[in-house]
């Protein structure tokens, strides 16, 4: 069989193949083509966002209904969860939100003003690899001091999104750096994370961010969708037709604010990391999970690999 009817046979499947790329592929290269391609369809039509595997996301899906299931069945629906609320049903269409500051989130930040700038971001504590960027994760002990950020209002956002409780997986500081150096890999470039679709990541500017200032780049959910469906498979290989809506102007959203501000995503959504031009930016960063348990729990990573199995966010004793 001719590489132009193999060539055929797989477009039809698969989408556009290109027969050059056939011809210079070897036979296993295209077959791992075939078989992430294929995986990638199935996710797709599954309707997952991400290409974190289909174990992983069958049993997140799962264990995301476990926790409404328990929720509602204790009662907490009618108690806690408020089935209309603005910032839960734009996070719903769009795949994020901004959030004004409040006074109860500038309050707290300030509390934390003082460990931010001689602890938190003093570079012995960095566990950042790269040079313009310093990360803090905040320990056990120390999550206390970060519960006065989740106010009530956050946390009903957040559970009217779930329509359950939540629990933080891991909280760490970010600061960038300005550098001319902007890497060509990771977060700075366009990505879906690869994680469960139920992650939620929320941002709290302890600077004031803007497009010059470090200002997360996104595109919403539609445009999202529709560059899984053209075949957004990886970061580094970007197709023609992708490349023109990732570059769109009108298309691109800015994540920008004052001190105070939250910014709630779904990293899903495609977005890029960009460093600042001026100055550097502060963002203490939250990533949540639906939970099935009454208290808010503080699961680190280092303790907890959520990269494994949302069992191990069931049954882990760290809080
Ligand atoms: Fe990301």
């Amino acid at each position: 069989m001719s590489n132009n009817i193999i060539s055929r046979l797989i477009g039809r499947f698969l989408g556009p193949v290109n027969p050059k790329h056939l011809n210079s592929q070897d036979s296993s290269q295209l077959f791992y083509t075939l078989v992430e391609k294929t995986k990638f369809k199935i996710t797709f039509i599954l309707g997952f966002r991400n290409l974190g595997g289909l174990k992983k996301n069958i049993s997140y899906y799962l264990y995301h209904k476990f926790c409404i299931f328990i929720c509602k069945r204790r009662g907490d629906s009618r108690i806690n969860y408020v089935s209309k609320n603005k910032y839960a049903d734009a996070f719903k269409l769009n795949g994020f939100f901004l959030k004004n500051p409040t006074p109860n989130v500038i309050d707290a930040l300030d509390l934390l003003n003082g460990k931010i700038s001689t602890e938190m971001c003093a570079p012995s504590n960095n566990t950042s690899s790269f040079k313009f960027v310093y990360n803090y994760y905040f320990k056990n002990e120390e999550f206390d001091t970060l519960r006065a950020l989740i106010t009530d209002e956050i946390t009903e956002i957040v559970r009217s999104i779930y329509q359950c409780n939540f629990l933080v997986h891991n909280a760490y500081l970010e600061r960038q750096f300005t550098t001319k150096d902007i890497p060509k890999r990771s977060s700075w470039l366009w990505h879906f994370d690869d994680i469960a679709d139920c992650q939620i990541k929320i941002f709290y500017f302890v600077t004031d961010v803007d497009k010059d200032r470090g200002a997360t780049r996104l595109h919403n959910l539609d445009n999202s969708k529709e560059m899984m469906k053209l075949g957004f498979l990886d970061r580094y290989k970007i197709s023609n037709n992708v490349e023109s809506i990732l570059t769109d102007e009108n298309k691109i959203y800015y994540a920008e604010g004052e001190r105070g501000t939250v910014f709630m995503f779904d990293p899903k959504v495609m977005h890029k990391s960009v460093n600042p031009e001026r100055s550097y930016r502060d963002i203490i960063v939250l990533e949540v999970f639906p939970s099935p348990y009454e208290e808010l729990k503080y699961l680190p990573d280092n303790n907890v690999d959520t990269w494994k199995s949302p069992l191990n966010l069931l049954f882990s004793k760290h809080q």
